[in-house]
């Protein structure tokens, strides 16, 4: 069975260089599912100034939207979102990390939820587990489940192409039928933990971001267990339960 989806490559690199090569390597083998794969080069956009205003007033009031509206644009109509980072410094790149502090609001007010992320981080040998553990935490937290993970050391890459051809080949097949059989996430502890820490934070913070509490109030997320229908495990929810309250108790100290 074939499916129409889009993916978007969001690129934290200026080069059309290693980390491009592989989404190359992964779009030839996703067409053949019929996925089309489309590009965003994350280095044009300016740096967050910090002033918040995304989160007090909303995404469109931040002093440089205009550099954003088309990738948020873009974001909303993929099925799949591909991170890829070069590692710098066994990490991501300052290029992904900006993006992703001028994507704040999405930690605030996510609605990423009926799309699935893929992240690829290239490095020359070192620190593409840190890199990636930390986009796994970005991509949970903006309610955009991972469906899988490359790390490509390119001087490995470079000698031998073989292994990381036959991966990616592997990969867009397991990508093609997660997102065919777009399964309901599986929450861990930090999800649902998180999820509960935010409404605590949301609700002691209603002054000053009075955004951000009406949005979950209209969402039902005052409420609720999470954000979305999810595979919620009991024993979990239970624990998380508890962490809500522990937190909620150290607030009302203050
Ligand atoms: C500033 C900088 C820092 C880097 N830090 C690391 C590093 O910590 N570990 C490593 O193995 N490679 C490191 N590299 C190499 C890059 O991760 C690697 O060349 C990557 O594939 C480049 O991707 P690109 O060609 O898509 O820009 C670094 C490169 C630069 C420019």
């Amino acid at each position: 069975m074939t499916v129409n989806k889009t993916i978007l490559a969001l690129i934290g690199t200026s080069r059309k260089k290693s980390a491009y090569n592989i989404l190359k390597m992964f779009e030839s083998e996703l067409e053949k599912y019929n996925f089309t794969m489309e590009y965003a080069f994350l280095h044009k956009i300016e740096f967050c100034r910090g002033c918040e205003l995304c989160l007090i007033h909303g995404i469109g009031k931040c002093p440089n939207f205009a550099d954003v509206e088309e990738i948020i644009n873009k974001m909303s109509k993929a099925d799949v979102l591909f991170f890829a980072t070069p590692v710098y410094c066994d990490f991501i790149s300052g290029i992904m990390k900006n993006f992703i502090d001028r994507m704040v609001y999405f930690m605030h007010r996510p609605w990423l939820f009926d799309k699935h992320s893929f992240l690829l981080a290239t490095t020359k040998y070192s620190g593409g587990k840190e890199t990636l553990d930390y986009l796994d935490n970005v991509a949970r937290r903006w309610v955009c489940f991972p469906i899988g993970r490359l790390i490509v050391r390119m001087s490995l890459h470079e000698r031998d192409p073989e292994p990381i051809a036959k991966e990616i080949k592997k990969l867009s097949k397991e990508i093609h039928t997660k997102v065919l059989k777009n399964q309901k996430p599986k929450l861990g502890l930090y999800d649902l933990s998180y999820f509960r820490i935010m409404r605590v934070m949301i609700t002691f913070a209603k002054k000053e971001l009075p955004l951000d509490y009406e949005h979950w109030k209209e969402k039902g997320w005052l409420e609720s267990d999470f954000y979305c229908d999810a595979n919620i495990p009991l024993s979990k929810n239970l624990l998380a339960k508890f962490i809500e309250s522990r937190v909620q108790k150290a607030l009302n100290k203050l």
